[in-house]
């Protein structure tokens, strides 16, 4: 029978009930702490029966928490039937056994919560790639724990050579599989490498939605492309940057790429498996960050994203917030706030109802499009190639035949595109000058640009 990795270890086994574990630590709200920790142990599918909370004084480096407090959580366990202590926090591998050893029943770290997550809702190839190699990274941390099983010597043919200890061939198993899946995850990379290509040399703006989990990205995206892409009340619903080309309202295109959502604390495990899926954010023109406007702690899970996006060393790109669920509080009018030098910050909107999301087209539209007039290009009889880099920037509104065999193509290009096709001279003419004052008036549709054949 051939063994999964999670066969490597004799632990005790988990089920749903679960103690919820968290240490506090100065200056900290407890409530708050605790209710973004709660709503991550149900996206698990465990049910949170209980939870200890900590202070921060006196840890006892075994068990991360005080000895008195691992006795009371022991008696917690017995007293609950609890099957799962769930630890809010990065375990040692060491913390984790001694735990397990105390309390009879399986503990989970922050992190392994986390991952545990992330393999649930992973659903592409790739994001469960992404999340394998995570969780694998993870474990092989985990196999120095030289657990009594683990040092046994044990027969096996072929499987490994004489002599190897199971502590051996399990690193040996885990090691090959991370290899394996560092191959695989290379080869989607190159391909989506080769994706991105033409997509930077056609300078179709890239928008980037980004923000704490649940913050509500994926309805936002469907809102905005009606792209169907999967919105459920479960924490990272999303795992895998799907990418969607809407119209602006004056009708040039751009690229509109959903992410993953952030947590505070990203395993860097995740962060790692998940490069190919954050260098998309890296590489976008501007990031939408969308915030739970409703949320009392919105603010500071902004802060978090912020943090893993510096991390990722996209903290200096352009940023509009996007405070979401405007519908869920009273208050704030959905709409557009602007800084200093008039540009849009902010736009208050429930991508839920749809209010204020035409603010928001208004706010991308003047971004990317102040500077893009309409233009005729005249296109000599068997120029294909031309026609196909119009096409393919996406902003062809029109074309004509002309008797010569010829085209005639109206296109909204701004200048700078005209300049990189080489068509700066005389053979562009401008037929309809910039998009001004709002661009979006009412009835201005988003909408996806269908595919030039
Ligand atoms: P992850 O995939 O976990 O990163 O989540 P996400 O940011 O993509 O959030 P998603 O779009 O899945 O929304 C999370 C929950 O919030 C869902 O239940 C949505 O229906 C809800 N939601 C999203 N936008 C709004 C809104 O404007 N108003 C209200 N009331 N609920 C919303």
């Amino acid at each position: 029978m051939k063994r999964g990795v999670a066969d490597l270890f004799e632990r005790p086994s988990s089920g749903t009930r679960a103690l919820l574990v968290h240490a506090g630590a100065r200056g900290e709200d407890p409530e708050r702490a605790t209710e973004e920790f709660e709503e991550l142990v149900r996206a698990t599918g465990a049910e949170p029966v209980a939870l200890v909370v900590s202070g921060p004084r006196r840890r006892d480096p075994r068990y991360f928490v005080g000895a008195g407090k691992a006795e009371e959580l022991r008696e917690r366990v017995e007293a609950d039937a609890i099957e799962l202590a769930i630890f809010n926090h990065r375990l040692t591998p060491a913390q984790e056994r001694n735990l397990e050893a105390l309390l009879k029943c399986r503990v989970l770290d922050r992190i392994g919560l986390i991952l545990d997550i992330f393999a649930r809702r992973a659903s592409t190839f790739e994001g469960r790639l992404q999340v394998e190699l995570a969780q694998l990274r993870h474990l092989s941390t985990r196999l120095v724990r030289g657990w009594t099983h683990l040092e046994r010597q044990r027969g096996g043919i072929g499987l490994r050579g004489p002599g190897e200890t199971q502590l051996e061939t399990d690193r040996r198993l885990v090691g090959k599989r991370i290899e394996r899946i560092g191959r695989q995850l290379d080869a989607v990379e190159r391909r989506r490498e080769v994706n991105r290509r033409p997509r930077r040399r056609s300078g179709v703006p890239v928008v980037s939605l980004v923000g704490y989990t649940n913050a509500g990205k994926s309805t936002l995206f469907n809102r905005l492309t009606g792209a169907g892409v999967h919105a459920a009340d479960q924490l990272f619903a999303t795992l895998d940057p799907t990418l969607r080309r809407l119209t602006l309202p004056a009708g040039s295109p751009l690229v509109l790429v959903d992410t993953v959502g952030f947590v505070g604390d990203l395993p860097h495990e995740l962060v790692a498996a998940f490069r190919a899926t954050l260098e998309e954010t890296r590489q976008a023109d501007l990031l939408l960050h969308v915030v739970d406007g409703s949320a009392p702690d919105g603010r500071e899970r902004a802060e978090r994203v912020n943090e893993v996006l510096a991390g990722i060393d996209a903290g200096d790109l352009p940023q509009i917030e996007v405070m979401n669920k405007v519908d869920r509080r009273a208050g704030p009018v959905p709409g557009p706030e602007r800084d200093d030098t008039g540009a849009v910050r902010r736009v208050w909107l429930s991508a839920r109802t749809g209010e204020g999301v035409e603010a928001l087209g208004a706010a991308l539209g003047e971004r990317f499009e102040t500077s893009c007039p309409i233009r005729e290009i005249r296109l000599p009889p068997g120029d294909g190639r031309m026609r196909a880099r119009l096409y393919e920037l996406g902003t062809v509104q029109g074309e004509h035949p002309c008797e010569d065999g010829g085209s005639i193509v109206e296109v909204r290009i701004a200048n700078r595109d005209l300049a990189r096709l080489g068509l700066e001279g005389g053979d562009a003419r401008t037929v309809k000058g910039p998009a001004s004052g709002s661009p979006a008036g009412p009835g201005v549709r988003f909408g996806t640009v269908p595919r030039a054949s």
